[in-house]
């Protein structure tokens, strides 16, 4: 399944990094922002575990997430302000790194690191802010199914429904909360009408 955000903060969030003005260092905040919102969207019904603490009324029984079962994995480079924005709110959070890059003339995505912990009987948010022609995430996918997580749950902002699709079709096991889909992949694989390269608007290396 794949659920397009409907918040209209996250669209006015998605439409603010898609304005040329926006410069790296608040694009990478509005970035962690959007991802903030998407990732308490899709933990909705995450487990939660029974703790006790003490409150200023004394001991109190509470539900907290149960973070030790969850992973979080960006996709480096653009994946790092989704990590950073997620990280904000669940701080203990473990997580893993893949580092992928896209070749410019096939568009075909290559591993070039891994750092995954156990992934077994854990859910994965895997993030990463584009799903262009979805090869990277069906990579990265594939990749992470091999290390047997419970689940993987893909994070992504801006998306178009041909590469949404090829993601549906290799792994329909997948839910996917994405905060846009856009119109359509263009010519040489760019979303419109998108935002860009998203790794290149993050890190000022646009020139
Ligand atoms: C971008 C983006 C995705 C990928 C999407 O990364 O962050 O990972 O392209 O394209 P696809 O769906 O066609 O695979 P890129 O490879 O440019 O690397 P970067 O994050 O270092 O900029
Ligand atoms: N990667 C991006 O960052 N943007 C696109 O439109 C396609 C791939």
């Amino acid at each position: 399944m794949y659920k397009e955000s409907s918040n209209v903060v996250v669209k006015h969030l998605v439409n603010r990094l898609r304005d040329v003005r926006t410069a790296s260092n608040e694009f990478r905040m509005t970035i962690e922002e959007i991802s903030r919102i998407i990732a308490a969207e899709a933990l909705c019904d995450f487990e939660t575990v029974s703790q006790n603490i003490n409150t200023w009324q004394g001991s109190l029984d509470v539900q907290m997430i149960e973070v030790q079962k969850l992973v979080l994995v960006p996709i480096l480079r653009a994946g790092e302000p989704m990590l950073t924005g997620i990280l904000k709110t669940l701080p203990y959070a473990r997580s893993g790194f893949l580092a992928m890059k896209r070749d410019e003339e096939t568009s075909l995505s290559k591993l070039f690191y891994e750092n995954i912990p156990n992934l077994e009987g854990r859910t994965v948010l895997l993030l990463d802010p584009m799903v262009a022609t979805g090869g990277s995430l069906i990579d990265g996918i594939d990749f992470l199914k091999g290390k047997n997580p419970k689940r993987i749950i893909s994070l992504n902002v801006l998306g178009s429904p041909e590469g949404i699709k090829k993601v549906q079709e290799a792994h329909p096991d997948v839910d996917i909360y994405i905060a846009q889909i856009d119109e359509r992949l263009d010519e040489n694989n760019y979303i419109r009408p998108g935002l860009g390269d998203a790794g290149d608007r993050a890190f000022n290396t646009n020139d």
